[in-house]
């Protein structure tokens, strides 16, 4: 199976994009279940890998980013929902949902307890995976309301946000990436019909427009906020090159962000914004379409994968949600090209992730290793290819 994509609006003398096999290898479903059989118990999850030889690394629950792996469970039940299970596919090894479910469960205790400020709406995605299955289920409300609401308790109205990393006042800091947890609250507000929850998501959305995003369209990662005023009193980076730089995963979580802002509010600055960030990411990769963990590094600049399948998601969803022909191909056109580089450079069998040459934090040289997030970005952006009719199942 290899669609070929026109290539729309972009120069014909540009070859076109294909979406690549490994999207859909069979060694996808083989990787996450061995993943799944060797968490350890009492639950830990995997973040990254080591360098060498590419073996998941454990951490406590209580860690940003412990609803990936169990989100990636739930996207293998989609695939197998859009696709069945053949041999070809692989994805007849297993009972997806019920793993999803069984790696769900020790995060269960985070919704009373955990240090993980803003990044609840992370931890929240695969309840949202399992409330689309199953919409009665109390575990899965519980979960997002819970998590919606310790988001909302850490909304300041002076600075018109969601506070990101905990630091005393009058220090309040906001990140870019806390734009890909404001979902949890629209979630949360449909459950309950509590509006004041989608208030809150939408006044963080529009202070993060004013503030977070340059002239160019490029973003800072921090922004130091007065806790009294909503004075801005710093804009930094933290995980980039350089305070006025662009870090790639930041502008990703930007794309993804607003896209998603737009999605569930209609409202037509979110889809602008999502662009205008998207327009930046794009225009600022590097001869060779491999995106690089921040636009501004000087080379040789390492990639992150991780940015490249998180911005592939975000242009994927502005093609769904764009009226205009010409505009839903140059999105998912753009998307299609990123997941092709990136799978060209990182795709990496003999390892426990599905990619390698992700960049975790730079600066703390954490880096050229498998995430557990740009795994599963990239398995949920071969399911919306599927879903778009851009890829067909093996
Ligand atoms: C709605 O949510 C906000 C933010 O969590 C909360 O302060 C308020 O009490 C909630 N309203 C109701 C009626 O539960
Ligand atoms: C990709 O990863 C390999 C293996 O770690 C490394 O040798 C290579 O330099 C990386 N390439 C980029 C562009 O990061």
């Amino acid at each position: 199976m290899k669609a070929v994509v026109a290539l729309g609006i972009l120069a014909p003398s540009v070859l076109a994009a294909t979406v690549p096999n490994e999207l859909f290898s069979s060694l996808v479903p083989q990787k996450i279940l061995a993943t799944f059989n060797d968490l350890p118990n009492p639950t830990q999850y995997p973040q990254y890998t080591d360098q060498r030889a590419g073996d998941w690394q454990y951490f406590n629950p209580n860690t940003w980013t412990s609803g990936f792996f169990p989100s990636t469970l739930y996207a293998l039940n989609t695939r197998r929902t859009l696709c069945g299970a053949t041999s070809r596919n692989g994805l007849g090894i297993a009972n997806w949902l019920e793993l999803g479910r069984e790696a769900s469960r020790a995060l269960i205790p985070l919704e009373t307890k955990n240090s993980q400020g803003h990044d609840v709406g992370f931890l929240s995605f695969p309840f949202v995976e399992e409330l689309a299955v199953n919409p009665n289920s109390e575990t899965a409300v519980t979960a997002i309301n819970s998590f919606a609401k310790l988001l909302a308790n850490r909304f300041n109205p002076t600075v018109g946000c969601t506070r990101s990393w905990d630091a005393p006042d009058p220090d309040f800091q906001v990140i870019i990436d806390n734009m890909m947890n404001l979902e949890v609250l629209f979630h949360s507000a449909e459950l309950t019909n509590n509006d004041t929850l989608r208030t809150i998501g939408k006044k963080h959305a529009d202070t993060t427009m004013i503030n977070h995003i340059r002239q160019d369209g490029g973003t800072w990662h921090v922004l130091h906020y007065n806790t009294f005023t909503g004075a801005v009193t710093a804009k930094r980076t933290a995980q980039g090159f350089a305070d006025s730089s662009t870090w790639s995963r930041g502008q990703a979580w930007g794309i993804y962000g607003y896209a998603t802002m737009f999605k569930l509010t209609g409202k037509a600055e979110y889809r602008d914004t999502a662009v205008r960030l998207a327009d930046y990411f794009l225009d600022h990769i590097p001869n060779d379409g491999i995106v690089p963990w921040d636009f501004n590094a000087p080379s040789p600049k390492p990639a992150d994968s991780s940015a490249a399948t998180i911005a592939a998601n975000g242009l994927l969803l502005l093609s769904q949600l764009e009226t205009t022909p010409s505009l839903k191909e140059k999105f998912s056109n753009a998307a299609i090209e990123l997941l092709e580089k990136i799978t060209e450079l990182a795709w990496n069998p003999s390892w426990q992730s599905l990619l390698s040459n992700g960049t975790v934090n730079a600066p703390a040289r954490n880096q050229l290793t498998g995430t557990v997030y740009g795994d599963y970005y990239f398995v949920k952006a071969g399911n919306e290819l599927i879903s778009m009719g851009l890829a067909s199942c093996t």
